[in-house]
């Protein structure tokens, strides 16, 4: 049974347009592609830079919420919070036997996070995240993760892991595929696009959060920085500013990068910058009505969690029981 699984942090009120278009608008097509669907909110992934436990705990069943609003079925996606899966961590112990500490050393986005806090304030706990995120992987056997290009190199690490733990101890994982949209892989900051969107930018000006007042995401894409020139074309290297506006309207409507510039023919970036704000009002609308409806009752989160992590347990024991063999621990009788 072919299996797809992947899983959003729970560190933001909403989740952003590069969260959406990067990852989640696949993972709500790839539930129905796929035999199985695992769709997770790494919560202990959370806790490796400070956080707020009421902040936490919020946003935890926001983000479950977001991802029902958005179309993840939890009648065909398996959708739970990390840390209700106890095996997860039990097995990143056994995977960071394995993972040396050069390896480990060398993750761009640990470099780039411990660089922004200084050496002395970043946690073990950020040190060893791409290894926590192998286990997420790996405990559930599965094939394809939808991801950003943000993190095709925890993906590269997940699969050594993989390979190396197979071939020291015999074949017990496999072996899973990023699955990266080359299109969307990577949403770009409105107002510097050459730096990717993301809520830890300097500043907001440049994110777009889903569940923000569809008005004010409006003003900051008409506000978006454009390029010189006054032609609307793709070209990511001459023109990160416009090609990024056309990346987002594109997905947003489901119009081809090339049919949307064949139309702007003899236009100016003012049109693009309105019809991209119109596209996203257009898309953001109902979804806001739907989180709101979701969120005023938790009963029906709480439900969908239970037996969530009821089925992820099942799949995770038997993974973990394997690989407690195979490394050589006695079991308990
Ligand atoms: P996170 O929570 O930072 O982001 C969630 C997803 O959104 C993608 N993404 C983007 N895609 C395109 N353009 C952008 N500007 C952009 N910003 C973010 C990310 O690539 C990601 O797919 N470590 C992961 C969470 C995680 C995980 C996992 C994912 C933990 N365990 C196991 C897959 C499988 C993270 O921090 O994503």
């Amino acid at each position: 049974r072919k299996r797809v699984l992947s899983g959003i942090q729970p560190t933001s009120d909403s989740f952003h347009l590069g969260n959406y278009l990067g990852a989640v608008q696949q993972w709500v097509k790839l539930q129905d592609e796929f035999d199985e669907a695992f769709y997770f909110i790494p919560d202990l992934h959370a806790i490796t830079t400070a956080h707020d436990p009421k902040a936490l705990r919020e946003r935890s069943r926001r983000s479950v919420a977001q991802l029902l609003a958005l179309g993840v079925d939890p009648g065909r996606a398996t959708i739970y919070l990390q840390s209700h899966v106890p095996q997860i961590a039990q097995l990143t112990w056994v995977l960071s036997c394995l993972t040396g500490f050069g390896e480990a050393s060398r993750m761009t986005q640990f470099k780039d996070k411990s660089a922004k806090a200084g050496v002395d304030h970043a946690s073990v706990g950020l040190f060893t995240y791409p290894i926590l995120m192998a286990a997420d992987i790996l405990t559930f056997q599965v094939d394809s993760v939808p991801v950003g290009e943000d993190q095709r190199q925890h993906l590269e690490l997940t699969r050594n892991l993989a390979q190396r733990f197979n071939s020291r101890f015999g074949k017990t994982f496999r072996v899973p595929e990023a699955f990266i949209v080359s299109e969307t892989a990577k949403i770009y900051d409105l107002q510097n696009p050459s730096a990717k969107m993301s809520k830890s930018a300097e500043s907001d000006s440049g994110l777009i959060n889903l569940l923000d007042d569809p008005k004010r995401s409006a003003k900051k894409l008409r506000s978006a920085v454009t390029d010189n020139g006054r032609e609307i074309s793709f070209d990511r290297a001459e023109k990160p500013g416009v090609s990024n506006l056309l990346t987002i309207q594109s997905a947003l409507t489901g119009t081809a990068v090339a049919d949307l510039v064949a139309g702007y023919e003899g236009q100016g970036y003012g049109q693009l910058k309105v019809d991209t704000a119109d596209a996203l009002t257009e898309f953001v609308t109902p979804l806001r009505e739907r989180f709101d409806e979701l969120l005023s009752d938790t009963t029906e989160i709480d439900r969908v969690l239970a037996a969530g992590a009821e089925r992820a347990r099942e799949v995770a024991s038997r993974t973990l029981q394997m690989v407690y063999d195979k490394v050589g621990f006695v079991a308990p009788s």
